[in-house]
Order: structure tokens, then sequence, then C-alpha cells
């Protein structure tokens, strides 16, 4: 069976398309995910049905996460949250890869499944398996009482609402947020300091307020987006985390505006794609002010002694790049959640301005439920 949201019963409240609607609802659903959940007490989260006791928490050697598209990448950036902020050694993998070469289920290993819908095939697929073979799995998930949620033994709900753009914005921001909270969940059971959840906790209560700060920029976004709406192909580099979510804003891109956008760790530009770099490539740099930040320039310096147009996203205006998009500045291990916001915006636009069909873009379904 698939939950499909009747788009027809959600009123788009004055946006020309759900996706804009749905990145606009971020703030507020960043606020969601978070009520209810912090505990100021012992600088960490409360979370619910996670259904793990401490001493299992405690037990766990390894975190392995599956999803597909969107969620996938979503997983991505919670494997590097849980590793920094808990110390875990984590990975996420597609789900659809997982389930057909036989993984080693290995009974210190903790599984989540994450998924917007909660009724994606492959994910489905691969916690049955699991979970045949013995295995505990979590679920991060959006849709309440969906197939991966009731499947799973316990996990973290997303609480991002109905999502009817094909693709996803409001629920990866969201499901990022919860993986935050499961790190710090976790973290806080096992070695991270009661300063560094205090600072943590500050740091996502600052998000809503943040994410709608970014949304008041849109304008410049959609200026920059008609100026590199002309492009046939863009590439999008990140490091650490920067890397999951240069991915994401890449394809993003190519969903909705049917330009061919890849994604490469910038430390990877020398071992191959700088043989593109020409002034009808432009690249999407994600630049943070964290300690890789002078590593990330010089990446900036080698696209543009190759004539490449450089569009940053970074925390202060980068030199070498044609264009900046300024976020501000909160806690380095939670700059994933908000350096993503103006790319979503971004790919909106360009998409726009090239005339395509964002909220059905061709070939793609919101949820596949099928092989
Ligand atoms: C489809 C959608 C993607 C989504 C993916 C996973 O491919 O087009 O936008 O990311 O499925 O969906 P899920 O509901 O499991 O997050």
């Amino acid at each position: 069976t698939t939950v499909e949201w009747e788009a027809e019963s959600y009123d788009m409240g004055g946006h020309d398309t759900y996706m804009h609607k749905e990145i606009s609802e971020q703030p507020d659903a960043v606020d969601r995910v978070l009520r209810g959940r912090i505990d100021d007490r012992f600088s960490t989260v409360h979370l619910g049905g996670l259904n793990l006791d401490p001493r299992e928490a405690r037990s766990v050697r390894r975190i392995k996460i599956l999803g597909c598209g969107t969620s996938y990448h979503a997983g991505q950036i919670g494997a590097q949250m849980i590793e920094e902020l808990a110390r875990i050694p984590s990975d996420a993998e597609p789900a659809s890869e997982f389930r057909y070469r036989n993984p080693v289920v290995d009974p210190d290993t903790l599984y989540i499944a994450v998924s917007q819908s909660g009724e994606t095939y492959d994910v489905l697929a691969a916690v049955q398996e699991l979970k045949r073979k013995g295995a505990r799995v979590l679920g991060v998930v959006n849709v309440v009482g969906s197939a991966i949620a009731r499947e799973t033994d316990g996990g973290v709900y997303v609480h991002a609402g109905p999502e009817v753009c094909v693709v996803s914005t409001k629920c990866f921001t969201n499901t990022v947020v919860a993986f935050a909270l499961l790190a710090l969940h976790l973290g806080r059971i096992r070695d991270l300091s009661v300063a560094d959840g205090k600072r943590i906790i500050a740091g996502l209560r600052k998000l809503p307020a943040q994410i709608a700060e970014m949304l008041e920029g849109e304008a410049e976004i959609e200026k920059l987006a008609a100026e590199y709406a002309g492009a046939k192909s863009m590439m999008f580099i990140g490091r650490v985390r920067g890397y999951p979510v240069a991915r994401e804003a890449s394809l993003k891109l190519k969903e909705i505006s049917y330009i061919h956008a890849e994604a490469y760790p910038a430390s990877e530009l020398k071992h191959g794609p700088l043989a593109l770099i020409e002034p009808a490539l432009p690249t999407v740099a994600i630049v943070p002010d964290d300690d890789l930040l002078d590593k990330n320039r010089a990446a900036l310096e080698e696209i543009k002694a190759r004539s490449g147009r450089i569009l940053a996203v970074a925390h202060q205006v980068q030199e070498k790049a044609d264009h900046t998009i300024v976020v501000p500045k909160n806690e380095v291990e939670l700059d994933p959640i908000l350096m993503g916001i103006p790319l979503q915006l971004f790919a909106y636009h360009t998409a726009k301005a090239m005339g395509r069909d964002i909220d059905k873009p061709r070939n793609l379904a919101k949820s596949v439920t099928v092989e």
C-alpha cells in the first residue's frame, strides 16, 4: 500500500507550488521536531519512542543507516553527527544496495532506517531482511504509523508534517535535526560532556529563527538562480560536513531543473573532476567556517585558476567566489542543517526560471513502493 498525501486536501496557502510552501514551513517544522524533547536538567534530549535503554545504547559498537534518495543523504549527515557527538563508528548506505549484497549483520550494530513516507520498498525490504536476521532496527520516519514505522523496533518521528512536492525539503531538514537529537542523546549517554550538551542544545534552539532569517534572503537567491539557470551542468563540492550537503543540493537541482549536476568531495577535485572545470561549468561550493576553511579556500583557488564560476555558500563572503550566499553561524556540528536551505531555494528558482513542473518532476514519484 502507499501512503500518498491527497494533494488537493492541502491548501497551498498563497504559494505557487507545494515545494515553495514546504520550504517556507521549515522554521515551524524544526520547532516541531524539537518541541518537548529537550531536557535542560541533564543537557540531553528525551526520545520517547526510541525503545533503546541506556545499557543497550552503551553497548552499540557501530551504527548503519539505510535510506534512499534524499533520506539517504540525511542519513549520511546523521552518521557524521553520531560519530562526532557520540563517537560511535557510523555510516550510511542506500538501502537498495545494502539489501542486495548479502550484508554481514552484526549483533553489536544498531541499524537505522530513514524514510519520509515510511513506505519506500527498498527500505522496507532492508528492514525486513535485518529483522529476519535478528538485528535491532530503529526508524527515523515522517509518516506516523507507516509500514517502516510499524516494522522497526522503535525510533524517532520527524514531525515535518505532510510533504506533497515530490522532492523533499522540509522533511530532509527535519530528518537531519532528528539525527542531531539522536546523536546528542547517544552522546550524553556516552562521553559527550554537559558543556557540549548545553552548547548543542543552545544551537538547536537557534535553528528556527536562523532558518527564517535565511528565507528572507530569497530575492537575492532568485537573482542568482536566474544567472546560473543557463548552465548545462553544475558541480557541487564540499568537505566532510559539507559533502553530503553538496550531494543533496545537487540532487535537488537535477530532480527539478533537469540540469545535470554532480557532487564531489572538494578534496577529490584534483583526482579527476578538475579536468571538467571551465567557464561553462559553474561550481557550487559549501564553505563553512570550520577547521577545513583553508582547505576549501584552496579548492576555490584551483577552480578560479581554470576560470570556473563559483557560487559559495559560506559563513563569510568568499573572495575567490563570484557570488556568496552568507549563512548564519551556529555550532559547527549543526552546519549541515543550515547550509542546505538556501540551495533548496536555489534549485526551486532555477527550475522556475526554466519553466519546469516543480512539484511533479518528470519520471519521478513521491514514494517508490515497488521494487
Ligand atoms: C523517491 C522520491 C525522493 C525520496 C525517495 C525516498 O525517490 O522521489 O524524493 O527521497 O523516494 O523516499 P522516502 O519516503 O523513503 O524518504
